[in-house]
C-alpha cells in the first residue's frame, strides 16, 4: 500500500509526510515542483529510507502523473500542492492559475483515467484527498457565526479564486464521475519548516535580524490559527474515515487579531533569546500600508470534523507558538539556507510596496 503525496516538500505536505512515515509502514512517493517554496532540506532526515520516494514533477504533467500512478498503484492521493501565498497572488496571478486550476485538473484527469482500470475493490478503497484553504469563503464581519461547510464561497483574493475553483472541480469528479474524493478546508497553518514569507515565521526571522516587524494596516485582522501537526492528524483521519464526497472544515478554534499573535511572538524571543541591548522585541513592530482586499476575520467551526471522526487538535496556540518559536531557535541553518536570492528578491519587493505608516 502507497500514498501519493503532492507538494510534500512544502510546509504543510512535508510535515504530513514527516508525521505518516513517522507513524505509518506505508510508503510515500512523493510529487513536488520544487517552486521557491518547496525545500528537499525539510525532508532531510527521510534520506535513505526506503518508504519514501521523491520525484520533482509538475500535478499539471498529466504523462507523468499517469506514470507515477500505474508504477506505485497508490490507495490513495493526497494533495498539498499549491501556489499558496496571498501577496505573491496579489503581484503575480498567473502561476496561481496554472497550478491550482489546470494543475488540479490534469491530477484529477490523470486520477480518474488511473481509477477508471482499477478492480472493483480498489476501485472502492481509493481516496482522493484535496487539501484546502477556509480562504474560499470570504471574509466575515466581527459578529458572525464561523465558517461552516456550508457556507457560501466568497473568495477574495486571486490565491483564494484559484483554490475554490480547484474545490468546485474535485467536487464535480465526484458528482460526475463518481470519483472517491475527499476535501478538507482548513484555517491558517503555523509550526516548523514554514516558509518565512508567511506572518508567522516572517516575524520571528525579522525579529531575531533586528528588522522591522511589518503589520498590515491597523492589524486587527483576525485569523484562526492551527498547529500544522493538529492539521496532519486530521487529514490522516479524514482519508481513514470521511465520507466520500464530503467537506470537512479543520480548525483550532483559536481566533487572534495578527497583532496579538507578533506580540505573542515578541513577547516570547524576549523570554528565549533577549536582545543584546535589552529592549523588547516589540519595538521593531512597524505598520504599514495594507494589503489590497484583505480578508478583515477568518474563523473556523470545526464541529462536524469532531462530531463525526472524533478529531481534536492537541495543541493549544499557547503550547504550539511556544514549540514553533524554540524550532526556529533551534533551526538556524534551515532558515538561512531557505532565505535564498529569491527570497532576499520577493522581500525586497513584497516591503518596498508597502512603505511603513505611522502607528
Ligand atoms: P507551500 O507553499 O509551503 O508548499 C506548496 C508546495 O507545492 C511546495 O513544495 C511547491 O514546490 C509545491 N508545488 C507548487 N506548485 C506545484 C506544482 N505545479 N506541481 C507540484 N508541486 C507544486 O504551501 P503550504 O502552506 O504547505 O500549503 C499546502 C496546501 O495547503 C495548499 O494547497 C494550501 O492552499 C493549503 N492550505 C494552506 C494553509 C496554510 O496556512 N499554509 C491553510 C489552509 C490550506
Ligand atoms: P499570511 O501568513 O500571509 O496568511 P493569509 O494571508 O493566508 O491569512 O498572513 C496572515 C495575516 O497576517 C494576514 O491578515 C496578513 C497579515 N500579515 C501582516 O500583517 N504582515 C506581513 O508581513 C504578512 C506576511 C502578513
Amino acid at each position: 500500500m502507497t500514498l501519493l503525496v503532492t507538494g510534500g516538500a512544502g510546509f504543510i505536505g512535508a510535515n504530513f509526510v514527516l508525521d505518516w512515515l513517522a507513524q505509518h509502514g506505508e510508503p510515500v512517493v512523493n510529487l513536488d515542483k520544487l517552486t521557491y517554496a518547496g525545500n528537499l532540506e525539510t525532508l532531510a532526515s527521510l534520506e535513505g529510507d526506503a518508504r519514501h520516494t521523491f520525484v520533482q514533477g509538475d500535478i499539471g504533467d498529466f504523462a507523468l502523473v499517469s506514470r507515477l500512478l500505474a508504477e506505485h498503484r497508490p490507495r490513495a492521493v493526497v494533495n498539498f500542492a499549491a501556489e499558496s501565498h496571498v501577496d505573491r497572488s496579489i503581484h503575480g496571478p498567473g502561476e496561481f492559475i496554472q497550478t491550482n486550476i489546470v494543475g488540479t485538473f490534469q491530477l484529477l484527469e490523470a486520477v480518474r483515467a488511473h481509477w477508471g482500470s482499477l478492480s472493483a475493490d480498489e476501485k472502492a478503497a481509493f481516496r482522493f484527498l484535496h487539501v484546502s484553504t477556509d480562504e474560499v469563503y470570504g471574509s466575515l464581519a466581527k459578529d458572525d457565526p464561523a465558517f461552516t461547510e456550508a457556507h457560501r464561497y466568497e473568495p477574495n483574493s486571486p490565491y483564494s479564486a484559484s483554490k475554490a475553483a480547484s474545490d468546485h472541480l474535485v467536487r464535480a469528479y465526484h458528482h460526475t464521475y463518481g470519483l472517491p474524493v475527499l476535501t478538507t478546508n482548513c484555517s491558517n497553518n503555523y509550526g516548523p519548516f514554514h516558509f518565512p514569507e508567511k506572518l508567522i515565521p516572517l516575524m520571528i526571522v525579522n525579529a531575531l535580524a533586528g528588522k522591522p516587524l511589518p503589520v498590515y494596516g491597523d492589524g486587527m485582522q483576525v485569523r484562526d490559527w492551527l498547529y500544522v501537526k493538529d492539521h496532519c492528524s486530521a487529514i490522516r483521519r479524514v482519508l481513514q474515515a470521511g465520507r466520500l464526497g464530503e467537506v470537512y472544515n479543520v480548525g483550532g478554534w483559536n481566533e487572534k487579531p495578527n497583532i496579538e499573535i507578533v506580540h505573542t511572538v515578541c513577547a516570547l524571543l524576549d523570554e528565549l533569546r533577549p536582545r543584546a541591548d535589552g529592549q523588547p522585541y516589540a519595538s521593531q513592530i512597524s505598520y504599514v500600508t495594507d494589503r489590497p482586499g484583505h480578508d478583515r476575520r477568518y474563523a473556523i467551526d470545526a464541529r462536524r470534523l469532531e462530531a463525526e471522526l472524533g478529531w481534536k487538535p492537541a495543541e493549544t496556540f499557547e503550547s504550539g507558538i511556544r514549540k514553533t518559536v524554540q524550532w526556529y531557535l533551534d533551526n538556524p541553518q534551515w532558515v538561512a539556507h531557505v532565505q535564498s536570492g529569491a527570497y532576499r528578491e520577493w522581500v525586497g519587493k513584497q516591503y518596498s510596496d508597502t512603505p511603513a505608516v505611522a502607528a
